[in-house]
């Protein structure tokens, strides 16, 4: 592992651990969101609504995303999280329990999360605190939080949306602390999303509660990108700064990049902004139907090891003429800052950087990375202490600028599978084996992945490392199992070797069939 990363890693807790967030207001934790290793960068994948909003969604239209998610190459760019948002999935059914709707979902919930965990994917599903999903098509949790929870886990979601309508009376705070409790004690990680467009002010309490927060209202109606919207909202968000940080992230709503209505720009603009406020990177246009322009924005490495940053710090105006505004104040892990100028204008401009702004010493020379022409240039301050770029309409420049030359990106982490299936009869003990790779795709190591203890005795897991990439072992033997289904969720930890502090996470499930179980499962 080079030390640069260690180094800097260790910086990133001080520095997160400093921030002004009045955590005191918020109710106590049972599990910090930032302890337990699931968001530590801003989560990355795909939801439906911002294109599709509620009719068009099913099974077949989330699968047939998923296949493009992988065959564009956003998987491999670190995107993972999908599925339905309020897409009339699910019933709440006489007994009381959720039950899947379908006619829509005829694989079941459980069945889509199979599909979308075995192509090294993770399930992203939506819900509502309050007694109605917003449409009203779909039941909220109200009443029923530690039922549903339980069920979302057992269709194994990895991810959660929990919106705020229909909510009339109900406390904002116990609300959501509820739902975590009830998450926690369903005993399955998952991201905890909040969803209350604002309301409530969360960045000022949720960090215990969530993973991530709306901050405001929806960015578009679905199928209709709005430009001029999304700016308002990204200027409101970065405000926000001083509240995002590992496992608690200011959420500006999902990405409109490349939904019809945007130019090339305004696409390039759009992304570098919301990399710059590790927000987090949840796609919401066609993954089926992208020209390559929109393909290389979602997928630009280098703008997303921005967002990916472990140090985890939001950027933020720090100066303003006119239309244009420079974004600083965000250092990244290899001692290098990111800085972005953002001309919302409708001529080419020149903007000045004053390299105090961007932690460089006065009169120093540095290097600058330009994040979209993916060139290196040599650059030095002039008198002024400000150095200047120039930047067309509705565009941006995305840079880099450190005192070395070498701009590193931090890990991502893309998996083969995360899910391992065994099947095996009864009557004849066996041990079977099968692996799943973790690739880092930054060019940074990683020290090997530490499996967590408390494994049922069925099964023993051992990682290998081989330079970037990491092959997780499964070996289970049946010896001494009756007929029945088994399962297990191994968790993965990278912890930082200097502080101790975690750097990554991962888990994945396994299940063992003894004696053909499994028919009949639930859907
Ligand atoms: C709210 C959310 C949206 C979407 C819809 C679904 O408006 O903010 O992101 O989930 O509900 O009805």
């Amino acid at each position: 592992m080079k030390k640069a990363v260690i180094m800097a890693v260790a910086i990133g807790a001080a520095f997160v651990l400093g921030s002004t967030s009045p955590r005191a207001q918020a109710p106590s934790p049972t599990v910090h969101p930032t302890d337990d290793g699931l968001a530590l960068t801003p989560p990355m994948g795909w939801y439906p609504w911002n294109t599709f909003g509620q009719d068009p969604q099913n099974e077949k239209l989330i699968k047939e995303i998923v296949d493009a998610l992988v065959a564009g190459g956003m998987k491999e760019a670190g995107y993972s999280y999908v599925g339905p948002d309020e897409g009339i999935c699910f019933y709440r059914g006489k007994d009381g329990l959720l039950a899947t709707n379908l006619d829509r979902y005829p694989s079941g919930l459980r069945g889509l999360g199979d599909y979308i965990h075995n192509k090294g994917l993770k399930y992203a599903l939506y819900t509502d605190a309050g007694t109605r999903t917003c449409s009203k098509a779909m039941p909220g949790t109200k009443g029923h939080e530690d039922e549903d929870m339980r069920r979302f886990a057992e269709w194994r979601a990895d991810y959660i949306k929990i919106d705020w309508c229909n909510t009339e009376g109900m406390d904002i705070v116990k609300t959501y602390a509820r739902l975590r409790d009830a998450q926690h004690a369903a005993g399955r990680p998952i991201v905890h999303s909040l969803c209350s467009w604002g309301d409530g002010e969360p960045w000022k309490w949720a960090a215990p509660v969530g993973h991530l927060w709306r901050t405001t209202e929806d960015i578009c109606g679905p199928g209709r990108a709005d430009w001029e919207h999304a700016i308002k909202i990204a200027l409101f968000n970065q405000k926000l700064y001083p509240w995002a940080g590992p496992g608690h992230w200011n959420d500006p709503d999902m990405l409109i990049a490349g939904m019809p209505g945007l130019t090339e720009a305004q696409n390039r603009s759009f992304f570098s902004l919301w990399s710059m406020m590790a927000a987090p990177l949840m796609a919401g246009n066609d993954l089926r139907d992208m020209p390559d322009t929109t393909i290389k924005i979602l997928t630009n490495p280098e703008a997303i090891a921005v967002n990916q940053d472990p140090l985890g710090a939001q950027g933020h105006i720090v100066r303003m003429a006119g239309e244009v505004s420079v974004w600083a104040g965000k250092p990244l892990f290899d001692g290098s800052q990111a800085v972005l100028v953002f001309n919302h204008g409708p001529t080419q401009a020149e903007a000045a950087i004053r390299i105090l702004d961007v932690g460089l010493p006065a009169r120093s020379e540095f290097y600058v990375r330009d994040l979209w022409q993916h060139a290196t240039s040599k650059g030095s301050a002039g008198p002024d202490g400000t150095f200047s770029v120039t930047v067309g309409p509705q565009d941006v420049r995305f840079l880099r600028v450190s005192r070395s030359s070498e701009f590193q990106l931090p890990p991502v982490i893309v998996a083969d599978t995360y899910l391992l299936s065994f099947e095996a009869p009864e009557s004849s003990p066996q041990t079977l084996a099968k692996t799943l790779t973790l690739k880092n795709k930054g060019t940074s190591d990683l020290p090997p992945w530490k499996v967590r203890p408390g494994l049922p005795s069925w099964l023993t897991v051992t990682v290998a490392k081989n330079g970037r990439t990491q092959t997780v072992a499964n070996r289970v033997s049946t010896a001494g199992l009756r007929k029945g289904l088994y399962h297990a969720v191994v968790r993965l930890d990278n912890v930082e070797p200097v502080s101790g502090r975690p750097m990554s996470a991962a888990y994945y499930d396994v299940d063992l069939d003894v004696g053909n179980a499994g028919i009949g499962r639930m859907r």
